[in-house]
């Protein structure tokens, strides 16, 4: 295992406020890197908007603010959101950060000056919600853009062309080389069906139909068109420069992972490979492919009237901490996989996995260790168990899930695991063990499941990192520790809980509990 890691999310258009598409990624994203924190000691997480295009030029038109003033109030929803579900980044980059823009500028040049890069008059067909020309063998029957559904505008003027005819057979063997540059593999596919068909593509507008771009230099009735604009992000945000290089991008360039939606596959793997090769640069390390969220088994849009912010759900469920939430969405498509909301699926796993499974596992073994021995462990109550190889076995079952970017998957080992402990206290119960007076017995069992209880909550922390630090605090368990040094041996001999520090760590929601929170 490489010792650092490098994830980066896409960046969201800030046309609007951040819905639960968005939120998806942005939450898959901080649960890997969680993840990969407990293993690594060097892991960076970069995340941020994309605030230029005719998209962010025409809304703000229609509301009547200048681009960047709606720039400034979107970028800081998207804050606000990540903030709200706990998306614990390092660096979060806006495009119209000043030390981006001048690197895009300096980039395009190269390009330019290198001969990558040329000038073409083209008429093409545009859409604007893909900020991209599509191909007309692309388009439905109806002559629509297939994923917005709408039709594209014909637009016919002089823009700056990427000679990506240039680097489609690189590509190609570098993709056949490399299986494991796009997870899931089976996206690899798409990929390469479409590069056969791929002409050079547009980097530029004229400055008369998109003024709200980068512009480029010495030429000032062009703008730079948001791919070349927007995938830099990933090497500007590490202080990366045109023939200069930065500290920061010789440590975590070859070990970057580009989280991103099936939808922008295409422009991370051709385009940003393309240019990436253009510049001298080595491709990502990966790029993990999400599917999509839907609302109620339908697809989410404006027209359908069924997008949802992610604050609103932990608004309406009266969540004040986001775990709940996290670990449905966390869960919510197995891998590359599309995915569901909805408000009773939620209700029931979160109640099932998180009230049920795991919160009362822990509160009854606690509550019992007080009842039949005032809280307090005896050494003899300290012994091995089966049940420990089956934990530790099970880290590493997660550890393997998390490396095939099997999110949903490593999120359902950690509930077998819960559980298998479930049976264990059933199987064993330790309540006809006291009634028997067979108290040693008794007492061995709740430690084992305490113990067990210190790794579930360890694998747990990533989806769920409040509910994690409440059962680690109860437990009295170093949450820092690291995955490979977990071991079943944290619960010690001595006075080990009082009675008042027991409290569920997640109320089950419509709960009456959780109503008088309310
Ligand atoms: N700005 C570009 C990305 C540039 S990356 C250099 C963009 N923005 S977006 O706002 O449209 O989408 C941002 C991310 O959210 C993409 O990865 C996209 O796939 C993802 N999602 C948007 N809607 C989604 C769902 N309904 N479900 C899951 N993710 C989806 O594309």
């Amino acid at each position: 295992m490489d010792k650092r890691y490098y994830l980066t999310t896409a960046i969201d258009y800030v046309n609007g406020a951040p819905h639960i598409g968005h939120a998806y990624e942005k939450i898959l994203s901080d649960v890997i890197v969680r993840h990969y924190r407990q293993r690594l000691d060097d892991v960076y997480f970069l995340t941020g908007v994309d605030e230029h295009g005719i998209k962010i030029q025409k809304t703000a038109a229609e509301k009547g603010m200048t681009p960047q003033q709606m720039c400034d109030e979107n970028s800081s929803k998207f804050k606000q959101a990540w903030k709200a579900l706990d998306v614990d980044y390092d660096q979060f980059i806006r495009t119209t950060d000043k030390y981006h823009t001048e690197v895009v500028q300096r980039i395009f040049d190269k390009l330019l000056k290198q001969g990558d890069i040329y000038k073409n008059s083209y008429e093409g067909l545009y859409c604007p919600g893909c900020e991209s020309f599509l191909n007309p063998k692309d388009l439905t029957e109806d002559g629509l853009c297939p994923i917005h559904h709408k039709k594209p505008e014909l637009v016919s003027e002089e823009n700056y062309f990427f000679k990506l005819s240039k680097y489609k057979d690189s590509l190609i063997k570098y993709i056949k080389e490399n299986p494991s540059f796009i997870v899931p593999q089976f996206r690899a596919n798409e990929v390469l069906n479409q590069l056969e068909n791929l002409d050079d593509f547009s980097v530029s507008r004229a400055k008369e139909s998109v003024e709200w771009g980068i512009p480029v230099l010495g030429d000032e009735d062009q703008v730079i068109y948001v791919w070349i604009d927007a995938l830099s992000n990933y090497i500007t945000a590490l202080g990366w420069d045109v023939d200069k290089s930065s500290e920061k991008f010789d440590k975590y360039w070859s070990e970057v992972h580009h989280v991103i939606g099936k939808d922008i596959l295409k422009f991370h793997c051709i385009y940003w490979g393309a240019i990436l090769m253009a510049l001298g640069l080595p491709l990502p390390k990966q790029l993990l492919v999400h599917g999509f969220i839907n609302i109620n088994q339908e697809k989410m849009s404006k027209t359908l009237g069924n997008v949802i912010a992610p604050v609103d759900i932990l608004n309406a469920w009266n969540l004040e901490k986001p775990d709940a939430f996290r670990y449905y969405m966390a869960c919510a498509a197995s891998s590359g996989k599309d995915g569901n909301y909805s408000d009773e699926d939620f209700k029931e796993k979160v109640n099932a996995d998180l009230a049920n499974s795991t919160g009362n596992l822990l509160n009854r073994t606690l509550s019992m260790l007080v009842k039949y021995f005032n809280g307090e462990i005896k050494s003899e109550f300290v012994v091995n168990s089966d049940l420990y190889k089956t934990a530790l076995g099970k880290v590493q079952i997660v550890k393997n899930h998390f490396d095939n970017y099997e999110i949903s998957e490593a999120g359902a080992e950690i509930m077998d695991l819960v559980n298998i402990t479930n049976k264990y206290v059933t199987d064993n119960a330790p309540w006809t063990l006291a009634k028997e007076d067979k108290m040693t017995e008794c007492g061995q069992v709740l430690v084992t499941v305490l113990n067990v209880m210190t790794v579930v909550c360890s694998l747990l922390y990533p989806f769920c990192p409040n509910i994690a630090l409440d059962m680690a605090s109860q437990l009295s368990f170093d949450l820092n520790t690291k995955l490979d040094d977990l071991n079943c041996n944290n619960i010690k001999p001595g006075k080990f809980i009082e009675k008042e520090s027991i409290h569920p760590v997640f109320l089950r929601l419509d709960s009456e509990l959780a109503d008088k929170k309310k």
